[in-house]
């Protein structure tokens, strides 16, 4: 029987899907595997189901010598040495398409919390310091009419453009390829310069680490917003910190952070910024139907089949 090594507690039908295989989980009071444990546990493992938090590379690898499969708890596989895999002949897989709608939702409550400046507002409630309607009071951006810059039109810059339409913003995007529904991209500069809200969607790879510096931000209009629930890296945080603290920028939406958990608590602090912690994919179906995705890769692997969603990168 083949040995399957599951990282974390994960929700969904996945005993179902792995019956038939030797299933390392972690226990009911686990919510993870200790890292020895998983060490431990992978020397005769047949597959691994990670979360975006592991880095699997060489020094992983290393000590798993019969893993065929890394099917990643996640649509983004940054965390994956694809090149250390594919010269171990492993296969690694991940989970387009299910988390598309719950990602996009999260990035619209990230623009519609900036734009109306919600952390702000409540804070005046917590404190004690409303004193009442007033009519210049934390007044924000209008979202009809406004420009929305989508960097990277994927299925979860897609997604976030339809959700974005119906509140009447126009959209403009900036990515590798013309859209059918969107049209030409525009240069990124071009795209910073005359958005109103600008929301990342690209992965994180060599060409998209930092694409938002200091000389990006400093092109922004002075009340833009900017959201980031793709990965933390393709923003320089300093470069951001820096600007906010000069007065830059309207608002600030992040659900992702360049050295996750650490969040810079010089960010935290400027009201205008809204932290959330990588809750993009945490809705209850979609967790499940990402756990479900990446067991039948998994499955499928180690029966010799074709996997549904391969990382071809
Ligand atoms: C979450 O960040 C994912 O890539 O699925
Ligand atoms: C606002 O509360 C209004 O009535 O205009």
């Amino acid at each position: 029987m083949a040995k399957v090594v599951i990282q974390a507690r994960l929700p969904g039908r996945i005993d179902e899907i792995l019956a038939g295989h030797i299933v390392v989980k972690p226990t009911a009071d686990e919510d993870q595997l200790p890292p020895a444990r998983l060490l431990r546990e992978l020397a005769d493992a047949d597959a691994l189901l990670p979360l975006l938090t592991l880095p699997v590379g060489d020094a992983l690898l290393d000590g798993a010598p019969r893993l065929k499969v890394v099917a990643n708890y996640a649509v983004g596989y940054d965390n994956i040495d694809l090149q250390a895999c594919r010269k171990r002949g492993i296969v690694a897989t991940h989970t387009p398409g299910v988390l598309t709608e719950a990602t996009a939702d999260l990035t619209m409550a990230l623009i519609l919390a900036t734009a109306r400046r919600l952390r702000e507002g409540m804070l005046l409630v917590e404190s004690g310091q409303w004193h009442g309607w007033r009519p210049e009071q934390l007044i924000g951006l209008d979202l009809d009419g406004a420009t929305l810059g989508i960097v990277g039109l994927g299925r979860i810059g897609r997604a976030v453009a339809g959700r974005a339409r119906s509140f009447g913003m126009r959209i403009v995007h900036a990515s590798p390829r013309p859209d059918e529904r969107d049209g030409a991209p525009l240069p990124l500069d071009q795209l910073l310069a005359t958005s109103d809200v600008v929301s990342l969607h690209a992965p994180l790879t060599p060409q998209t680490r930092h694409l938002i510096g200091a000389r990006e931000l400093g092109l922004m209009k002075p009340l833009a917003i900017l959201v980031n629930t793709a990965r933390g890296s393709i923003v320089d945080e300093s470069a951001l910190v820096e600007a906010l603290e000069r007065g830059q920028l309207g608002g600030v939406g992040l659900d992702v952070f360049e050295d996750e958990p650490r969040v810079p608590s010089r960010l935290v602090q400027i009201p205008r910024v809204i932290c959330l912690p990588h809750l993009g994919s945490a809705a209850r179906a979609t967790r499940a139907r990402m756990a479900e995705m990446a067991a039948e890769s998994i499955a499928d692997v180690l029966a010799g089949r074709r996997p549904a969603h391969p990382i071809s990168g």
